[in-house]
């Protein structure tokens, strides 16, 4: 039965790259996707940046440009990184687009005329200064069970509870600095628990069906056992979103529009390559159609999947997931991907060392249809490639190439014996299972089998031992008959690999000079068939480049811009500094800045970033590479630093930096800063 499905994986948020994390979900959605195809299935396989909300909205503020720039220097960066890993998106596009506005209007005022949504007051923590109501996460003071200093306004990250923002003591502005302030203002709420019948209705059917698996559907009957909150669904202006149409200055929560962006990105697309939308997104047509939609994200934002989302399409008039496959998280040789240790690693890093048929290889080894966290430990990671791939798979091509090449001009047998086709019938057999297992997502099964296959052919052709054959005339026919059938039997290999390690296996079918763009392609074996030259199809992991890959994810102090940031030549030992004139003193514009906020940089092995209040100049950002003196950096808020005004700003990876702190020492734990009177005024000059 030819099923029609459309696949999504969760849409990356903008205002971050793309890490090897995000490729455990993109790599098993585009395996899942491939192998679907291949046994015969319709799929449309789409995604989108997620490019809404205040990260953005302030990172962009940072770097001096707007939202909209930054998400679309964003969103081509990310799309080149998923085309590199061979992420066969039918679509990528945005959340920030015409199509996701309309569709999320048309949600919102099908709840709101169903009377689903409600607005009430609520007091929530304001920036007085920045004039910004406060995320939980642009928050901080010190937890109100353990007095942990600096913990999130929405859980302790000492002793691990939540709580409201409004409990932390001393709190402040990450942003500013400055304490907020409790403000009221009116949201907008979703009454999720208008939706339970349906959702236990949904879950029902998930449960006959299939498409939830045994640990959500528990999630969800402990969801349902506390009872489900209304949804605050509004923020207020300034926000980087979408306004509500009804209530001028309030703005749609980037979660409300982000699943949206599933369908919008899939409407665009549709409307491109002529397909039914309706067939595939409203309720009624859906059901006709009997189209699925499946949705494959990471544990953490299961709530947002399983119960906003649902409950949204339901309200709208628009079709319900059919499954959503949840997936654990990556963790790099044991341990929560770091910057400091160089295991939080970047998409474009690893492509810039590693081939991406590696990676992806070595997470099917590991994927299952489980919600358990997957280790890329890298001496595995190059055991398993170099064996597994190299060592079983590339390897009975490369062993057998030759033979037919030189002796029998490229040429493939022209009738096969009866025993080595029934060989090959019976590997044929083993291998569609597979077919099965990919659906089921049992990726790791999957490959166990082929690797299974593979072990069973490199044996088989060293017991024929062609390479003896070779020398003994009388023995030519034999050989051209057992390497003819080692290369059918590559070919059904990599028919079954090639949704996991689609680029590996395109250089095989060059080789081959066939295609399988179906499983049921390679069921007859090929006979009399002319081969390309054999290329070597992909070499072994090289130790060497894990090592630099790591060491180059350690290091994100390097600025944008080259030289600026170029130590000064060192002045030779004995001729002393050279005098200056009073003019040259005079062009430097040093100014008092009194420290607002000053914390650590994400990413960052040395820096600090500071917001200095400079009075009349007003507010300055400025990143000072003096980390290692200041455990505790949040000690400088309030301090009366002096910093040079006019130094050209400078754009870093982090931001832009706009002037330079000043201080003594010989650097490292010795660099501090020099301070000012703290009764100086900020903005001061310094003469
Ligand atoms: N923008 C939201 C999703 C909106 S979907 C309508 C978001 N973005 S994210 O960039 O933070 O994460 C995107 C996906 O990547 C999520 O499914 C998340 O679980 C997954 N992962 C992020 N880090 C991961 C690992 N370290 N390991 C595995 N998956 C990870 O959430
Ligand atoms: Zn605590």
């Amino acid at each position: 039965m030819n099923r029609r499905i459309l696949v999504t994986c969760a849409l990356p948020y903008a205002n971050g790259p793309i890490h090897i994390g995000h490729m455990v979900e993109h790599v098993q959605g585009d395996i899942w996707t491939r192998a679907m195809r291949m046994a015969g299935h319709t799929v449309h396989f789409v995604c989108a940046d997620d490019a809404h909300g205040t990260p953005i909205m302030l990172r962009a503020q940072r770097e001096g440009i707007t939202p909209e720039q930054l998400i679309a220097d964003s969103s081509r960066l990310h799309q080149a990184d998923f085309r590199d890993f061979g992420i066969a998106y039918d679509h990528y596009s945005t959340t920030n687009s015409a199509t996701n506005k309309a569709l999320t209007i048309r949600i919102y005022e099908a709840l709101r005329d169903a009377g689903h949504v409600e607005s009430k007051p609520v007091r929530q923590f304001y920036d007085p200064d920045r004039e910004i109501f406060l995320p939980d996460r642009f928050i901080k003071g010190e937890c109100p069970h353990c007095h942990a200093k600096d913990q999130y306004g929405d859980s302790c990250e000492v002793c691990g509870k939540t709580y409201a923002p409004t409990d932390l003591i001393d709190p402040y502005s990450v942003i500013s600095g400055a304490r907020p302030v409790e403000k009221e203002s009116v949201h907008y709420f979703v009454r999720l628990a208008d939706f339970e019948p349906m959702l236990r209705a949904w879950l029902d059917e998930r449960r006959a069906a299939g498409g939830l698996q045994g640990e959500v559907v528990n999630k969800l009957e402990e969801w349902f056992t506390d009872g489900l909150r209304s949804w605050d669904i509004s923020r207020d202006a300034p926000y980087f979103g979408f306004e509500l149409p009804d209530a001028p200055g309030k703005f749609f929560y980037v979660w409300l529009d982000a699943p949206v962006g599933y369908l919008a990105s899939f409407s665009e697309f549709a409307a491109e390559a002529g397909i039914d939308v309706d067939a595939f997104i409203e309720d009624d047509a859906a059901a006709k159609a009997g189209t699925e939609m499946v949705h494959i994200i990471g544990k953490d934002i299961t709530y947002f999947h399983t119960l906003f989302w649902p409950a949204m399409l339901h309200g709208s008039g628009l079709r319900t997931p059919s499954a959503v496959y949840v997936h654990g998280f990556l963790t790099v040789n044991g341990a929560k991907m770091s910057k400091s240790r160089g295991t939080f690693i970047n998409a474009r890093t690893y492509l810039d060392h590693l081939d991406p048929d590696y990676l992806r290889y070595y997470l099917a080894a590991l994927l299952g249809p489980t919600l358990a966290d997957l280790d890329l430990d890298f001496r595995a990671f190059e055991e398993r490639v170099n064996s597994h791939l190299v060592g079983k798979w590339v390897n009975i091509a490369s062993r057998c190439a030759g033979f037919l090449h030189k002796q029998f001009d490229g040429r493939m047998a022209g009738v096969i014996d009866a025993d080595l086709r029934t060989r090959y019938d019976d590997a044929a057999k083993r291998l569609e299972a597979c077919a099965s297992l990919y659906e089921k997502r049992e990726y790791a099964h999957a490959m166990r089998t082929i690797m299974a296959v593979a072990d069973e052919t490199n044996a088989w052709i060293a017991e024929k031992a062609p390479w003896k054959m070779a020398r003994d005339e009388s023995q030519h026919e034999q050989m051209h008959q057992v390497c003819s059938m080692a290369i059918n039997l590559f070919r059904l290999l990599s028919a079954w690999l090639k949704p996991v390690v689609p680029a590996t296996a395109a250089r095989a079918e060059a080789f081959l000079a066939t295609e399988a763009t179906h499983f049921a392609d390679v069921r007859e074996p090929l006979a009399g068939h002319a081969l390309a030259p054999f290329q070597p199809l992909l070499t072994r992991v090289d130790p060497k480049s894990i090592e630099t890959m790591i060491e180059a994810s350690k290091d994100h102090l390097k600025p944008e811009t080259g030289a600026a940031q170029a130590p000064a030549p060192a002045a030779k030992p004995d001729a002393g500094p050279a005098t200056i004139g009073i003019d040259d003193f005079a062009r430097l514009d040093l100014r008092v800045g009194r420290v607002v906020a000053c914390e650590h940089v994400e990413g960052a092995d040395k820096l600090l970033r500071f917001e200095l209040d400079a009075g009349d100049i007003g507010m300055r950002q400025i990143f000072s590479g003096i980390k290692a003196a200041y455990p505790e950096p949040e000690k400088l808020v309030g301090r009366n630093v002096v910093f040079i005004a006019n130094l050209a700003p400078r754009k870093m990876r982090f931001g832009l930096s706009e002037g330079m702190i000043l201080s003594a020492g010989e650097g490292g734990s010795d660099l501090k800063v020099v301070e000012v009177d703290p009764s100086a005024a900020p903005g001061a000059s310094v003469r």
